[in-house]
């Protein structure tokens, strides 16, 4: 059974939260957290868990090819769960190549590493390549699901270099015999996302009385999954997913973006002792994405048949849980939107 679990991206949002899960429920593991520490990266999200006795950080890049080979000796890593990644679509549309080489050519070290440090001796050993539901494109409103048969159709810089990621896993499989498995989920929210995504961005901005930036009309559809669901979903995979295979991840539960925010309004106003509706005049529609996706959402229907697997939380609950945190972790809030963090670890750690 694979016991040396090395986890990418775990000090991100996802990643924390996989991190955590493994670390305290399965304590005879090794967990070693490779993390480069971007703007995304916060050990902070971590403070639960970063003394446990199986739990190990690495600061580094996935891209540094003979630092995971490295790891991968040093650690004899029998199972990965590969997260990191340049995760934010705004910004893949302004700084793309950034999004090619750690997406692309971040996962494609990784997968050489395992291959050489495996060297053919494939029992036992596994390679979990956690993607997103943004690789099978749009949907029309109201037309049909993604499955794990829809055909990859990429169109932002962030879904093209996943996209790619995936087929080099795939590729991996198909050449060598290596076992991987690629999970595509929907969109993730609850506590530790970083602020520039939509639900914790506009708690933040609501709290402080700042305009909502609502792209276009606010119709584009989402399909909401809360973070911990994912971590779940990604133990259960992990562990009894059939290598080769490829599962979809999601919360059947789609909302129109206008709909969930006046729902976030009006969860924060409540929680925050507000008048109703107070927040309703910083909803604020602005110019479109470039490319913006009309529709997302995704047919979990194999993962719950074949493993069991089901989403735990109503949305309502789920939201009203995540604004909750998110008000209670003001500090954490402002420890990164202000940056004050990456100069702390830039100091402890280095900057390389
Ligand atoms: P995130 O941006 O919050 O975290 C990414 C983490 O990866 C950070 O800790 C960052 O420091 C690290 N990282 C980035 N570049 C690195 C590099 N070159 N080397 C080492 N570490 C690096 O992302 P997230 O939202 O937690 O997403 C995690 C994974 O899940 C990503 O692969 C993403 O594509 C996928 N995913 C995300 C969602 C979502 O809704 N957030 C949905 C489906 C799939
Ligand atoms: P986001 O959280 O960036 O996730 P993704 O683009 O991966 O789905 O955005 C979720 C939805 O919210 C998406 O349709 C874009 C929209 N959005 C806004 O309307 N305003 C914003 O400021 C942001 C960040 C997103």
């Amino acid at each position: 059974m694979r016991r040396n679990i090395l986890i990418t991206g775990g000090a991100g949002f996802i990643g924390s939260h996989v991190v955590r899960l493994f670390a305290t429920k399965y304590p005879d593991y090794r967990i070693v957290n490779l993390d480069k520490l971007t703007y995304a990266g916060n050990l902070a999200n971590l403070r639960d868990v970063e003394q446990a006795p199986n739990y190990t950080f690495v600061k580094a890049d996935i891209c540094d090819f003979d630092t995971v080979c490295a790891l991968f000796r040093r650690y004899a890593v029998d199972g990965v769960i590969h997260l990191a990644a340049e995760s934010h679509v705004d910004r893949s549309i302004t700084d793309p190549f950034t999004f090619a080489r750690t997406n692309v050519m971040g996962t494609l070290s990784l997968l050489e590493a395992a291959r050489r440090a495996w060297n053919g001796a494939w029992e036992g050993k596994l390679f979990h390549h956690v993607s997103t539901d943004e690789v099978y494109g749009a949907l029309e409103a109201g037309g049909g699901l993604f499955t794990e048969e829809t055909k990859y159709d990429p169109h932002s810089p962030y879904s093209a270099s996943k996209a790619s990621s995936d087929h080099f896993v795939r590729a991996y499989r198909d050449t060598y015999g290596m076992p991987t498995l690629v999970t595509n989920c929907s969109n993730n929210y609850g506590p530790y996302q970083f602020p520039e995504k939509l639900i914790p961005l506009f708690i933040n901005n609501i709290r402080q009385g700042r305009p909502l930036p609502v792209y276009g009309r606010g119709e584009n559809v989402r399909d909401w999954l809360y973070v911990e669901d994912h971590a779940r979903a990604i133990d259960t995979i992990f562990h009894r997913g059939r290598a080769g295979a490829t599962y979809n991840i999601g919360g059947f539960n789609e909302w129109r973006n206008i709909d969930l925010i006046r729902l976030l309004v009006r969860t924060t106003d409540q929680l925050l002792g507000n008048p109703e509706g107070a927040s309703e005049r910083l909803v604020t529609f602005v110019t479109d994405r470039a490319g913006h996706d009309l529709r997302y959402a995704i047919d979990a229907s194999k993962l719950r048949d074949e493993l069991g697997w089901e989403p735990s939380l109503q949305f309502e609950e789920g939201i009203e849980r995540t604004v909750r945190w998110y008000l209670d972790h003001s500090d954490w809030m402002d420890g990164v939107t202000s940056g004050a963090y990456e100069k702390y670890y830039e100091a402890m750690y280095g900057n390389r």
